[in-house]
């Protein structure tokens, strides 16, 4: 990846790109890949441009011993190549990282965001830890500003905050940055959905937030749609002079630029990785597998996926046998009771359906609870008839353009929903409303049963947008959208 940016950049992350665990043999710290969109995208950014990151490495004070360990040199992954003078590590009590984490980013912006406000948790001394520990983000933010500055007299900062986990730190970077006379760039990207007005006003400081996020100069979202949510949200609960047209804030006597910015994959890595990948192992050669990728949250609509399966072997039982569903869900917020919970009413559903429709040779569902590497995960993708991408609510997912970048040989059928963000520009998948079960299983049907010919065409479209519009696409329209792109005559894309 080619990133030509003009500045120097400190991404703000609730995470590092990668865990530090110690390593129960030899009771060396190591670094542990995580699965998720942020920081399959982000990472390589700093790699590139040399960058800091400012994030949680999974350790907290108590714990002791906060160094960061270089990557181990087989380490093939995106992150390989950041460097550990290059990572600033976020360490808190484990109980105010909690408030912070669980009670507030997870149990109250996660399903306010998805327009969920029914699992969303409204509690005063969990907001309170959210700004306390956005305040000492920024605190460590400014100090790798100040060391950037250091080491690059002449040129601004960019610092790019990322995620509902940082929507209060901007104001305070500011503030502290013109006290020490250091002039910055401050960006944010919002990885999940931004949710409409009537849904922003549940939550009880909804002023406050709004203003945090205006601290930037620039905000990203990743489609249209969430822009314009959080335009109509400044203007009805702030009173801000909006442009809708040219998506500008006014506030505080600042104008605050917003983006769409759909994020995506690096798409020629996946190409990669499937041309290599081994065989995925099938009953037969004959058997098709429709596939399901996922964090175990309950915006992914796992549960409404499996019960439409379960539809689809009642109603055309000819599929018994010959189909198996190999979904592959990796743990997530494990600390969290709805998290928990998901967890135990799928394993029942998926053990009664099992039950249900087994044969001597042959189970309906695979189920793989756990982080799958990225070598078999393109094999996963490469050898499924079906990738079933069906979010209740979603940002953008990811996971439908890895699946389009692996369809190297025998092309798949891609199933959407339209309620993720890539369902606004993936045309010539095939849309399914998750909450509609019976037409969730025809529709299952119908990408099982596709001739060849419509199969082709759909992936030919599919894969040439997402390989034009692939990561490096993304970051290019970001540097563009903050004047940072070397030569702003440039289109963004495939520098
Ligand atoms: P989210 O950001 O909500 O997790 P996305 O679909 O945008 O959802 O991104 C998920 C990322 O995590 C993808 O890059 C996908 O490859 C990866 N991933 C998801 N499930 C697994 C798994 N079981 N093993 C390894 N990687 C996974
Ligand atoms: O995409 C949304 C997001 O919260 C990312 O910020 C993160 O990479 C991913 O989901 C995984 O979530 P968590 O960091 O809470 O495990």
């Amino acid at each position: 990846m080619v990133v030509n940016s003009t500045s120097p950049m400190v991404v703000v992350a609730n995470r590092l790109p990668f865990i530090v665990q110690k390593n129960a043999e030899t009771g060396q710290l190591e670094r542990k890949q995580c699965a998720g969109g942020l920081v399959t995208a982000v990472a390589p950014v700093v790699v590139e441009t040399n960058g800091l990151w400012v994030g949680w490495s999974g350790r907290h004070l108590e714990d002791g011993d906060h160094d960061i360990p270089e990557a181990n040199p087989k380490d093939n992954s995106p992150t390989a190549g950041l460097k550990s003078r290059q990572v600033i590590p976020v360490v808190l009590p484990k109980k105010q990282f909690d408030d912070y984490y669980n009670g507030c980013c997870n149990a109250t912006f996660w399903p306010l965001f998805h327009s969920m406000p029914d699992r969303a948790l409204f509690q005063s001394e969990k907001w309170e830890a959210y700004r306390q520990v956005n305040e000492h983000f920024a605190k460590l933010t400014v100090e790798a500003v100040v060391k950037l500055s250091e080491t690059n007299p002449n040129s601004v900062p960019l610092v790019w905050l990322h995620d509902y986990h940082l929507m209060m730190a901007a104001n305070s970077i500011r503030d502290r940055c013109d006290k020490l006379g250091l002039s910055i760039k401050m960006a944010f990207f919002l990885h999940i959905p931004f949710p409409s007005w009537d849904i922003m006003r549940l939550f009880p400081w909804d002023d406050e937030l709004l203003q945090g996020i205006l601290g930037c100069d620039s905000v990203g979202f990743h489609v249209e749609d969430y822009c314009l949510n959080f335009i109509d949200c400044c203007q009805r609960r702030l009173g801000c002079r909006v442009d809708r047209e040219q998506m500008l804030v006014e506030h505080n006597g600042r104008t605050v630029s917003v983006h769409p910015l759909p994020i995506s994959i690096p798409y020629d890595r996946f190409v990669s990785l499937a041309e290599k990948a081994p065989q995925v192992v099938k009953n037969n050669e004959q058997e098709q597998l429709l596939l399901g990728v996922d964090r175990l949250d309950y915006t992914k609509g796992l549960v409404h996926r499996i019960r439409a399966f379960e539809t689809l072997l009642q109603k055309h039982p000819e599929h018994i046998e010959h189909v198996t569903f190999l979904q592959v869900a990796v743990p997530s917020r494990t600390d969290v009771k709805e998290y928990q919970e998901l967890k135990e009413d799928l394993d029942q559903l998926i053990g009664r359906i099992n039950g249900r429709f087994s044969t001597p040779n042959w189970s309906p569902i695979r189920y793989i609870y756990g982080c799958v590497s990225q070598e078999q995960l393109a094999a996963f993708y490469r050898d499924s008839s079906v990738a079933v991408v069906t979010p209740l609510r979603d940002g953008m997912n990811l996971v439908a353009k890895e699946f389009v970048a692996c369809q190297v040989g025998e092309p798949g059928v891609l199933m959407l929903s339209p309620f993720a963000g890539a369902g606004t520009s993936m045309h010539e998948a095939l849309l399914v409303n998750p909450y509609e079960t019976d037409e969730f299983a025809e529709v299952m049907h119908r990408a099982l049963t596709m001739p060849k010919d419509e199969r082709e065409l759909r992936m030919k479209q599919l894969r040439h947008r997402e390989r034009e519009h692939d990561v490096n696409y993304w970051l290019q329209s970001f540097l563009k959208s903050v004047d940072c792109l070397v030569d702003n005559n440039l289109t963004p894309g495939r520098l």
